[in-house]
């Protein structure tokens, strides 16, 4: 890697935040579809309570991520991306945000809504965001399911994105963004 490499390389914390994260987002789409579907056993519970549990620590995280990203501005784009491009990045990155806090918040709400306790992790209490309202319940619902179904979609474009940006344009945009050990292999400097 050269010293101009590393000038644009996204460091060790956004790195730490963006695959954290990532790999959380993942797990609670295919958590949150399979504790739907489940039939109603013990089983559908418990995963319901990893569901909650996973989808409010993403939440912290993410409130970290945003405020650490407030004070870090991000790396330059590659200079043959059109300022059109990167407004389009730009945002989709924001749109992603966006969605990474209104799906916990929205089934944090969902869950006081419909008036169901749970313990996070089976250990601490989660305290309802508003009271119960039972009509507010299907409007709620609907919202967390749609956006679950906006967030799935964004997230197949902005892999699509960092896959285009490799092999086709073959710049260093995804290369920049991978953890350090898949990226010294090969690379001197
Ligand atoms: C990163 C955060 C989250 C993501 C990506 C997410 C995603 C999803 C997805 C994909 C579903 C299944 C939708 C379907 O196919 O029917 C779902 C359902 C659900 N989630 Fe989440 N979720 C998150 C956080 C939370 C949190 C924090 C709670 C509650 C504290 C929660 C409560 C629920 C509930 C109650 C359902 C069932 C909704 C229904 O009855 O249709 N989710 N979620
Ligand atoms: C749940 C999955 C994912 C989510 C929610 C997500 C979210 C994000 C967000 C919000 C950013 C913007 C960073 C910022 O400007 O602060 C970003 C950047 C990035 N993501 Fe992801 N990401 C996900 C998965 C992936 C995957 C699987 C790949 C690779 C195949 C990837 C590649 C990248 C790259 C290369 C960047 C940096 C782009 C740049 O330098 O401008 N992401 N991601």
């Amino acid at each position: 890697m050269t010293e101009s490499d590393r000038a644009t390389d996204w460091g060790g914390t956004a790195k730490a935040f963006h695959w954290l994260i990532a790999l959380l987002i993942f797990a609670q789409i295919v958590l949150g579809w399979y504790a739907v579907h489940w039939p109603l056993t013990p089983t559908k519970i418990d995963l319901f309570v990893w569901h909650k549990s996973i989808g409010m620590l993403t939440l912290v995280l993410v409130v970290l991520r945003l405020l650490w990203r407030a004070g870090h501005p991000r790396p330059p784009y590659p200079a043959h991306m059109k300022s059109w491009e990167k407004r389009l990045a730009g945002s989709a990155h924001g749109l992603l945000y966006a969605l990474l806090v209104a799906m916990p918040v929205s089934g944090w709400m969902l869950n006081a809504a419909a008036n169901v306790p749970v313990r996070l992790f089976w250990a601490v209490p989660l305290p309802p965001l508003i009271g119960p309202d039972r009509a507010l319940v299907p409007v709620l619902a609907t919202s967390h399911v749609l956006m679950g179904w906006a967030l799935s979609a964004l997230i197949v474009l902005h892999v699509a994105a960092a896959l285009h940006h490799h092999f086709v344009r073959r710049d260093r945009m995804l290369v920049r963004m991978l953890p350090r050990v898949f990226t010294r292999a090969g690379r001197a400097g």
